[in-house]
């Protein structure tokens, strides 16, 4: 049998939702992709797996009172998860990899206080026989990212156990081809791509850019998500804001290993 989930990454929200972030309400437009999945009766899907940014910034750990209102999210699983989001009746599990928007201990305390209460979340978990993977690459409160040694070991020690499996994690393991983002890439890119060229991965499911994306490590397939808040502009000049829908992404999973996705846009809120 497939394994549909939902893919969602960056929401950046505020202390409530209707905290307004250079003028826009994220807490909206995150309500507004989850009232749409709920719409679409969750598109058959098993979970969501959030992948970082979900609050504004690290400085305002606040906002994860406000994450967790929006969401609905109920329940006491340690890291990562799954709580389960009752937001307009979805009651779906909800998994959180998190971003450099993220302090790993305040996400922490006030989403999972019943785990560990401090590390990275390098997790590994089982869902319909697929293994996830959330490799948190350890980078917050910079732009600039590296992979941290330990979750590089950690990821290579995971990765020597040949089952099928699926990555979600917050920075690209790509160069996304935007010079703004590579700048910030690091540079031993490679030993990470070439740990999982030969590997059992199924396929990534990446944020940060806020822009979605595509592309692949040899046969591995990358799928970078849409943000649920607004997007910068990469044109030349001096960087912008710009309005898009909220985006989500289905994925399944098929029962040969091969993965398929869909996009989906929710209503940019009023
Ligand atoms: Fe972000």
């Amino acid at each position: 049998m497939s394994l549909k989930f939902i893919h969602i990454t960056d929401s950046h929200v505020g202390e409530t939702a209707d905290t307004l972030l250079h003028f826009y309400a994220s807490g909206r437009a995150l309500s507004a992709a989850l009232a749409h999945i709920a719409r679409h009766d969750r598109h058959g899907a098993a979970f969501i797996a959030h992948t970082g940014d979900m609050i504004c910034t690290s400085s305002r750990p606040e906002s994860y009172e406000g994450a967790r209102a929006i969401y609905g999210l109920e329940g006491d699983a340690p890291a990562p998860g799954p709580l389960v989001a009752r937001a307009h009746g979805l009651d779906l599990p909800w998994y959180y990899i998190p971003g450099n928007a993220d302090d790993r201990d305040a996400c922490r305390a006030r989403i999972f206080p019943r785990g560990p209460r401090h590390g990275l979340f390098n997790y590994s978990w089982e869902v319909a026989g697929i293994r996830f993977l959330s490799l948190d690459w350890g980078a917050w409160k910079t732009d600039v990212y590296t992979l941290e040694p330990s979750a590089f070991a950690w990821l290579e020690r995971q990765l020597q156990h040949s089952v099928p499996t699926i990555i979600l994690t917050h920075h690209p393991p790509v160069h996304v081809g935007v010079e703004m983002f590579d700048r910030m890439t690091p540079e031993d890119l490679p030993r990470l791509q070439n740990l999982i060229r030969d590997s059992s991965v199924a396929a990534i499911f990446h944020g940060h850019t806020h822009y979605p994306w595509e592309t692949r490590i040899g046969r591995v397939p990358v799928f970078g998500t849409g943000s649920i808040t607004y997007r910068l502009s990469y044109d030349e000049g001096p960087p912008h804001l710009k309005l898009f829908p909220p985006q989500y992404r289905v994925v399944t999973v098929k029962d040969d290993g091969s993965v398929s996705t869909e996009v989906w846009e929710a209503e940019l809120p009023a």
